[in-house]
């Protein structure tokens, strides 16, 4: 039984002790709602798209309380500083170049050296970041494939018992998602995304945006998460290392150098699979070679990115950042 509460101070002390516990919390913003984990925490963003039934590890919008704590995160530099100056708590997310420092899994941004960060103007879930004191990764709280929902029925109707705990903000006044603008390359502003904040509104700020691809047609959100690839070839469904591979085992292999969940367990599979993918990409190493992970639930996200990080870079089709 998932429980939907008024966001009475009470709940909201809930709320943020869920969070930090490592639980799902769906909160209202002003775009839509969102399903909120603590960014830093593997395991629960990992729970975040097993709740969603995620075919893909798309990266996550990671919430903050203000521009302050997302210079923390990001490299905004001027642009971004200007746009969050200007446009924040807002529908405008800024995708900015991760800082060293930043306490947030790589799970939550895909792997990506970038990170797409929001202050949304909604008093719950202001009110909900300042309590847990730390960022929230939220992606829209449905199920993939559905719209995205604007108020507490839709959420527990689409998620029922995968959220722990769903404050409610009533009808989402914006309604639809947050315009995603990416400021990681400096002198070139990109909207990947548009959305709640009219491009009209930023370009005088910013001058004209770039499109994501070729011309300046948007393209739908899906196609706009630029995806991680190792620099190293990755071989998928291998009974063993070869030399000089590296294997990144799961379930109980003999030898692998590391193990995504040696008990087979697909959620910390996912948790671990952007950093164990990081930290075998080293020159010594000839090639990545993964054991088979069975193609079920998470196992199909799971099955989806590595695909994705196995093919070679001119056959990919994808953007790359
Ligand atoms: O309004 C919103 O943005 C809502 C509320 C809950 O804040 N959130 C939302 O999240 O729509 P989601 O996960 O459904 O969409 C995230 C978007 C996707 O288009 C994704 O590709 C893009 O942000 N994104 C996230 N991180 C990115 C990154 N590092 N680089 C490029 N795109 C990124
Ligand atoms: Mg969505």
């Amino acid at each position: 039984m998932n429980r939907i509460l008024e966001p009475s101070p009470g709940a909201i002390t809930r709320a943020a002790r869920l969070l930090r516990a490592g639980r799902l919390v769906a909160f209202p913003t002003e775009t839509v709602y969102g399903l909120g984990a603590d960014a830093g925490d593997d395991d629960a963003v990992a729970g975040v798209f097993a709740a969603k039934n995620r075919p893909s590890f798309n990266p996550l919008i990671v919430h903050v309380t203000d521009a302050a704590q997302a210079a923390g995160l990001i490299e905004l530099g001027d642009l971004g500083q200007a746009l969050a100056a200007r446009f924040w708590p807002g529908p405008l997310t800024l995708v900015g170049r991760r800082r060293e420092t930043a306490a947030v899994s790589w799970l939550a941004s895909a792997g990506l050296d970038t990170i797409a960060v929001r202050v949304p103007a909604h008093p719950v879930a202001l009110a909900l970041l300042r309590a847990a004191e730390c960022p929230v990764a939220a992606p829209s709280a449905n199920v993939s494939g559905q719209i995205s929902p604007t108020t507490a029925a839709h959420v527990a109707e689409s998620l029922g018992d995968a959220v722990d705990l769903v404050l409610d903000g009533g009808p989402c006044a914006t309604g639809i998602e947050s315009t995603v603008v990416d400021v990681s390359r400096p002198g070139r502003p990109t909207l990947l995304r548009p959305g709640g904040l009219p491009v009209e509104d930023i370009e005088p700020l910013t001058g004209p945006l770039l499109g994501p691809g070729a011309g300046d047609a948007p393209r739908s959100p899906g196609m706009l998460s630029r995806h991680y690839a190792p620099g190293r070839p990755v071989r998928l469904d291998a009974g063993a290392a070869a030399p000089g591979e590296a294997l990144l085992g799961f379930g109980p292999v003999a030898g692998a150098t590391l193990n995504l969940s040696p008990t087979g367990d697909l959620r910390e599979a996912a948790a671990n699979l952007f950093a164990m993918l990081r930290a075998l990409d080293r020159p010594e190493v000839a090639a990545i070679a993964v054991s088979p992970i069975p193609d079920t639930g998470l196992g199909r996200a799971i099955n989806d990115r590595l695909r994705r990080a196995a093919q070679p870079p001119e056959e990919s089709g994808l953007s790359q950042p």
